[in-house]
């Protein structure tokens, strides 16, 4: 696997790539943004976010009353290029609400403590069938879904984002959480309208 790299693009854009594949840019952020106002309109406040790309996630929480932001990031190096500028994005690090763990999502939501989260936001590829990393298959599973389920408090939320609608997300959120949604966001891709989805199981507030 090939690092993280940025892209300056002719229309003045930042890209996102990872081994070799196309991530995200900073003009299409609808979907990314989305994902925050999901959970944040749904009253969450402890939040864990996995990852932190360009950020417009992290930016959108820290908009809402959130108490605590845990943002998880495998690539050091998308840290370092957002505390030091090449990334905008140095105040959301700074942020007293903000905790930056450097890890696996996967590990990071172990060691959260049962019960103790009101949101789980996973953004970290794109999604079950178009995969940047193939070990993130996992992140997208039943076990690993009912990890996150069992670190959420009643009424807890766990969000996925996806390129497209997935049957095996939806499987995923079933056998762990009572309600379960997907959601599409309208997105402009170039000159083509698109959506991407937001993929939602929650759990009753008891
Ligand atoms: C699509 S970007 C996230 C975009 C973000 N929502 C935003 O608003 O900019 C995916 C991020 O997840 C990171 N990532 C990929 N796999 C991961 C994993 N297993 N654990 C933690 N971070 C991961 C990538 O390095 C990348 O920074």
């Amino acid at each position: 696997m090939t690092g993280p790299i940025l892209r300056r693009r002719d229309d003045g854009a930042t890209e996102l790539r990872v081994n070799g594949v196309f991530v995200m840019d900073d003009r299409q952020t609808a979907s990314e943004r989305a994902l925050a106002r999901a959970v944040v309109e749904r009253g969450a406040r402890d939040v864990l976010v996995g990852g932190l790309g360009l950020g417009f996630t992290l930016r959108e929480l820290l908009t809402a009353p959130v108490r605590r932001v845990v943002v998880v990031e495998r690539h050091r190096e998308i840290v370092d290029w957002m505390r030091d500028g090449t990334i905008a994005g140095a105040d959301l690090l700074t942020d007293p609400r903000v905790e930056v763990v450097l890890d696996d999502v996967r590990a990071a939501v172990v060691e959260q403590p049962a019960g103790s989260l009101d949101a789980i936001v996973l953004d970290i590829d794109n999604g079950p069938d178009f995969l940047v990393h193939d070990d993130n298959a996992a992140v997208y599973g039943p076990s690993f879904v009912g990890v996150c389920a069992e670190r959420l408090r009643p009424g807890g939320h766990l969000c996925v984002w996806s390129m497209a609608p997935s049957d095996t997300v939806v499987a995923s959120l079933r056998a762990s959480f009572e309600r379960v949604e997907q959601t599409s966001v309208p997105v402009r891709l170039q000159d083509r309208a698109e959506h991407y989805w937001i993929l939602t199981g929650s759990h009753p507030r008891r």
